[in-house]
């Protein structure tokens, strides 16, 4: 795992970009993971920046998204769907139909049919190159709650009270936040070819700390991503202010500069 501290949420939002392009540039077909919440905006807002003015071309890349309330459909101004064509793709040359967030209407009867499908979808599509990831305030990654197995698949889960709570922010009431989501799961999560984790503000800290430095646990599943070989984390000094190897982790951002080679 390579982690890489920078000063305030757009150094962090501007580095994920260049990790993004990066592989979009090598890469036009390439299969993206994505994620919803305040974390990203700012690489979506940057990355809609790149493709206006300088040209970034995503007329063959394909996303997936990491999840979707249960309950919303995609007109829904909370839906993550809707959040997806507002803060990224609508502002993008990416074809519409190349674009997969779970379908939040499905009736209960065909769930199960619907997150076998999505999954083979992305298989399809060759398999999620890189994957976009928060964190939550329980630690979640997606919506895998404290407890979800760390090889779970895409399925319906329920939120816990944390989760409605920190995101009945963007509802008018917290009786409005849907109390169940489709979500990929933390095993198929760690079947992309590589991770992006972010995080920003001191609120975080504390749970960045133990998913990065405590031991990997369903209590915290976003500590699943100690178990792949290429993850990339990108914090802002408040998110990364209760680290105890920050400092190794600046000398190795720092060599790998120096070398020219990965340090995962
Ligand atoms: P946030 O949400 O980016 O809005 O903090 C993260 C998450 O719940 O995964």
């Amino acid at each position: 795992m390579r982690v890489w501290i920078v000063k305030d949420y757009e150094e962090m939002s501007k580095k994920a970009a260049d990790v993004v392009a990066e592989l979009v540039s090598r890469k036009p077909g390439c299969v993206l993971g994505l994620a919803t919440g305040s974390t990203p905006e700012g690489l979506y807002r940057e990355l809609v920046r790149r493709h206006k003015e300088e040209g970034l071309d995503f007329s063959k890349v394909k996303t997936f998204n990491l999840d979707e309330y249960y309950g919303l459909p995609g007109s829904h101004p909370q839906s993550y769907r809707y959040f997806m064509n507002e803060k990224l793709f609508n502002g993008l040359n990416i074809r519409k139909e190349n674009t997969f967030v779970p379908d939040g209407t499905v009736p209960v009867k065909e769930i199960e049919k619907f997150c076998k499908k999505y999954e083979e979808r992305i298989k399809k599509a060759g398999g999620i190159d890189l994957q976009v990831l928060g964190i939550g305030g329980d630690g979640h990654i997606a919506f895998n709650e404290p407890g979800s197995s760390l090889s779970s698949r895409t399925r319906l889960v329920a939120l816990n009270e944390q989760t409605i709570k920190d995101n009945s922010r963007f509802f008018k009431s917290i009786d409005e936040v849907p109390r169940y989501a489709l979500s990929m799961g933390v095993g198929t999560i760690l079947e992309a070819r590589e991770l992006l984790f972010l995080a920003n503000g001191e609120k975080k800290a504390e749970v960045v700390a133990k998913a990065l430095e405590g031991p990997v646990t369903s209590s915290i599943t976003a500590s699943a991503i100690q178990l792949h070989q290429r993850v990339t984390v990108i914090l802002d000094e408040g998110a990364a202010s209760r680290l105890t190897r920050a400092s190794f982790y600046k000398f190795a951002a720092e060599a790998e500069k120096k070398i020219g080679i990965d340090l995962f």
